[in-house]
Parts: structure tokens; C-alpha cells; sequence
């Protein structure tokens, strides 16, 4: 799709006085502000016709398409209930909007702001929501079909105002929405991708991709001879049976201060996640081709902090590899030694993504970071604990879990705490080596933070599981989560820090 533009205008402009599609909200009583009985005169009628008409009732999220012969080509009524609308019903009615306008065939949009509320605290929530949602239902996957469904035809969404103070909020809102949907969508493209297009050297050139477009950022690659140089034998053990390189990937921006302390994001990036000598079973198998999906929301969120040129130092740490089983394959029993020292004992290959975690957290101690967060679709038990709604949130620091427990409720990207307590420590002894990799059957999202947070020590760290939130399976397809939360995370951090 040709990129949404959004911008914010006076209604009095001659620019503003016509538009494919004006949009308008409505009450449950169905009565019109001075916007909508000016549209209702510019509609020569069609507009009362359709609201005595008796289809359109203005509940939450309800729209309705007319056309009509004015100088707005259509008129999109969307409902916006009875009652204040709470935040749930602003997020059903932001969405339904969002869909509706996408369907039409209307190349601009336009809206007044009166219409959002102005007053209420949340319309500049809600200017930036509707941002996100437009761009976010504007994707659609494309790169492997001969016949990729047709792109939405909008390209410019307005929003109206003669306040020129509120005009510029509204416009910055905007933009910040539109650049969160885009990172989402970037992490989307990425996960959709088959795992024989995205291989780690195809997020290696994303990254680079990324580093190219802005002289605040810059990239460097890391490939298995570095990596070994660096003792990264536990990472590289998960790579040991594919005939695919892996890579460390290390993007950073320098939009803060000179010598600020980053914030640290560490992506897990298995390309493929067969499960290796511990093969998986052969259902679903397909869809562990996401199993780089905390790689692409690392991606997506540098993306949209380097669109919004936030002022902080952020850098991304990626650990990209494929999970085979070969005759090279690292077998359940071998012990091999981490960066950190630590030997590990791999009596379950399948258990991959903290074995290459562990060596990415240990390298992220040389940028003595303000806070790491790493984010994994490390465990199929916290699909369990949790389902799809929440991300599982561990963390070392109640700050810092606090910090992103609200920057996923206010980006409606929600994480659940869970606990690290010392107690599930043990169940992570070996005979063999300083741990095991797995910690047996209870608990396995939390066994798999234990693993993580021993390689943790040096700084305040969060790890997100997202192995129930970054895709869905009917129909299937990446969410791009949680690149909505990490967003809205270092948003936080730019502005009150
Ligand atoms: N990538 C998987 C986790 C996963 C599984 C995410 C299913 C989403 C859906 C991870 O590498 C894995 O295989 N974990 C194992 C760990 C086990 C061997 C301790 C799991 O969850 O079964
Ligand atoms: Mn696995
Ligand atoms: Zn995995």
C-alpha cells in the first residue's frame, strides 16, 4: 500500500472542504453536533434518511457507508454508544472505524476533532490509537503470493480543528500512531515470512536496512567465527546442525545524550525452530517459522523510535539462528560452556531459545545498559498459563516491570507479571554441568526465565514471553506484538526520564 499519510487541519481551508470521506460519529440518541447537521445539509437529505431509516442504531463500534451527492463523496457513521465511552469502547470503536474506512474505496478521510471528545484526557490516546489501527488494518501479506489481495486505497486520513494549539497535538499524536502501526507491520512482514526467506541473514540485512536510513543509528553483524572468538559456544550449539549461518545481530541508535546509558532490547530470532534431535512433532510445525518473532518486534520498535527520533539511546541485540537436526546437531546430553562461563547441560535440544539468549544477555552486559528487556517465543507453557491475551513479564526489578506492565496497558499490549522466585531455581540442577536447560514438567515459563535471569546479574532486566501473543493460528498470521508495548515503553522513557 502506498504509505497513510495522516495530518491535521482548519475546516475553513479550501483543502479541507471536500473529501472522499467524512467521517462521523454518532450517539445511540442519534443526534447530530454542528458538524454532523452540516453534513446532513451537504447531504441533501441522504444523511437524515439513513438515521430515520432505522439500520444505524450508534452503538459501540456499529458503522455504516453511504454515499452521498455533497461535496463529502461519502459519509461513514461510526457509533459511539450512549454513555462517556470507556477505553474499551473507545478501542472497539477505533478499530471498526479503522476496517470500515479501509473497505471503502475513498483514496482521503477526514474527521472532526470535536468528535473525539476534546476535553476528555484520552483523545490524544485515542488521535494516536486511531493511527495505529488505520495502518495496522491497512497490511496485508503479499511478498509469496502470485495474486496478493488488493491494497486499501486510502492514503490520507485528516483530522479537523480551528484550535491551531489542538491541531498541533492532534498532528504529533497522529504521527506517533502511524509510526507505532508502522513498526507493528514491520515486525508483522518479518515473522510472516517462510523461514527460507527469512533467514538470519535476512534480518542481518533488515537491520542494516534500518541502520542505512538514519545517521543516528549504525549496525554491526556478527558471524559464527566472531561469535566463537567471543565464546558464544551456547548459542552456537543451537546452530551446530543447519547448513544456515547464524548471526548476532547489533543495531544502535544514538538519539540521546552522548554517553546516556541505553535501554537494551534482545530479540530472540530462530528463523526455524524444528526443535533439532529433540524433534518436534510434525502438527503445527509450520508455524514455527514465528519463532523469530521477538527478533521482528525488536526490529519493528527500532524502526518506529527512529521514525519518531526519540531522544534516548537504544540498542537491539538480536541472536539469529535456525534449530535443525543433522549429524553436526547438538545432542541431549552434551554440556557446552556459555559466554558467561556457566557450562550447561542440553537435555532438550527444542529448548533453544535460551541457549542463545543466554550468550546475547551475557554480550549485552558491554553497553552498561539503564534496562534490557529481551522478548521470546521461548515457551509453549506460557501459551498455557496465559493464552494469547498476555504476554508473560518477568522481571528483576519492579520498576522496570512496573514501566512496561503500563506501557502494555496503555498500547492495549498487555503483559501479566509472573514470578522468579529461588524456589524454581533448583528444578534447574544438573549432575553434569552448572544447569540443565530444561527444569522439568511444572512451571515451564518460569524454569525458562530462571534460565535467563542467571545470565541477568549486572543490570535491571525484564524478559517478555510472547510465545502466546506474537501470531495467531486461525487464520494464521504475525500480530507484531509486543512492538506496541515496546513502543509506547520508550516513549515513556524519552519523555520522563
Ligand atoms: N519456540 C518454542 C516455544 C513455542 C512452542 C512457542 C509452541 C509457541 C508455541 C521453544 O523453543 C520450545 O520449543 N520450547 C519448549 C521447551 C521445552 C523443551 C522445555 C516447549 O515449550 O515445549
Ligand atoms: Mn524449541
Ligand atoms: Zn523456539
Amino acid at each position: 500500500m502506498a504509505a497513510l499519510r495522516f495530518s491535521a487541519s482548519d475546516p475553513q481551508k479550501a483543502s479541507a472542504k471536500s473529501t472522499q470521506c467524512a467521517i462521523l460519529p454518532v450517539g445511540s440518541s442519534l443526534r447530530l453536533d454542528d458538524a454532523g447537521r452540516a453534513l446532513a445539509k451537504d447531504s441533501a437529505g441522504v444523511l437524515s434518511a439513513a438515521l430515520k431509516g432505522g439500520e444505524f442504531k450508534g452503538q459501540v463500534g456499529e458503522t455504516l457507508l453511504l454515499h452521498s451527492p455533497g461535496a463529502a463523496q461519502r459519509i461513514l457513521l461510526i457509533g459511539v454508544g450512549d454513555t462517556k465511552p470507556t477505553r474499551g469502547d473507545y478501542l472497539k470503536i477505533s478499530r471498526s472505524l479503522a476496517r470500515a474506512l479501509l473497505a471503502s474505496k475513498a483514496k482521503d478521510a477526514q474527521m472532526h476533532l470535536g468528535a473525539l471528545k476534546v476535553g476528555s484526557s484520552d483523545w490524544e490516546w485515542l488521535c494516536q490509537r486511531l493511527a495505529t489501527d488505520l495502518v495496522y488494518h491497512a497490511y496485508r501479506y503479499a511478498l509469496t503470493l502470485s495474486k496478493p489481495k488488493p491494497a486499501p486505497t486510502l492514503n490520507r486520513f485528516v483530522l479537523l480543528s480551528g484550535d491551531t494549539a489542538l491541531l498541533r497535538r492532534a498532528r504529533s499524536a497522529l504521527n506517533r500512531g502511524g509510526q507505532a502501526g508502522g513498526g507493528i507491520n514491520l515486525a508483522r512482514e518479518l515473522a510472516n515470512l517462510p523461514a527460507n526467506y527469512c533467514t538470519p541473514e535476512h534480518l542481518a540485512k533488515e537491520a542494516r536496512k534500518l541502520a542505512r536510513g538514519n545517521d543516528k543509528a549504525s549496525c554491526k553483524i556478527l558471524n559464527e567465527k566472531a561469535m566463537a572468538e567471543l565464546g558464544m559456544h551456547s548459542l552456537l550449539s543451537v546452530t551446530a546442525g543447519t547448513a544456515t549461518p547464524a548471526k548476532l545481530i547489533v543495531l544502535e541508535y544514538k538519539g540521546g545524550k552522548r554517553g546516556a546509558a541505553p535501554h537494551v532490547l534482545v530479540g530472540k530470532g530462530i528463523t526455524f525452530d524444528s526443535g533439532g534431535i529433540s524433534l518436534k512433532p510434525g502438527a503445527k510445525m509450520d508455524e514455527m517459522k514465528f519463532d523469530m518473532g521477538g527478533a521482528a518486534s525488536v526490529l519493528g520498535t527500532m524502526q518506529a523510535v527512529m521514525e519518531m527520533a526519540l531522544p534516548i539511546n537504544v540498542v537491539a541485540i538480536i541472536a539469529a539462528a535456525e534449530n535443525m537436526p543433522s549429524g553436526t546437531a547438538t545432542k541431549p546430553g552434551d554440556v557446552i560452556t556459555s559466554m558467561a562461563g556457566i557450562t550447561i547441560e542440553v537435555l532438550n535440544t527444542d529448548a533453544e531459545g535460551r541457549l542463545v539468549l543466554c550468550d546475547a544477555l551475557t554480550y549485552a552486559e558491554r553497553f552498561k545498559p539503564a534496562s534490557v528487556v529481551d522478548i521470546a517465543t521461548l515457551t509453549g507453557a506460557c501459551v498455557v498459563a496465559l493464552g494469547s491475551h498476555a504476554s508473560g513479564l518477568y522481571a528483576n526489578d519492579d520498576k522496570l516491570a512496573e514501566q512496561l506492565l503500563d506501557a502494555g496497558t496503555t498500547s492495549h499490549d498487555r503483559a501479566w507479571r509472573m514470578p522468579l522466585w529461588d524456589e524454581y531455581q533448583r528444578q534447574l540442577d544438573s549432575n553434569f554441568a552448572d544447569m540443565g536447560n530444561i527444569g522439568g514438567p511444572g512451571g515451564g515459563s518460569v524454569t525458562a526465565a530462571c534460565f535467563l535471569s542467571r545470565f541477568a546479574t549486572k543490570y535491571n532486566w525484564a524478559h517478555l514471553d510472547i510465545a502466546g501473543s506474537a501470531w495467531d493460528s486461525a487464520p494464521k498470521g504475525a500480530t507484531g506484538r509486543p512492538v506496541g508495548l515496546l513502543t509506547q515503553y520508550l516513549c515513556d522513557r524519552a519523555s520522563t526520564d
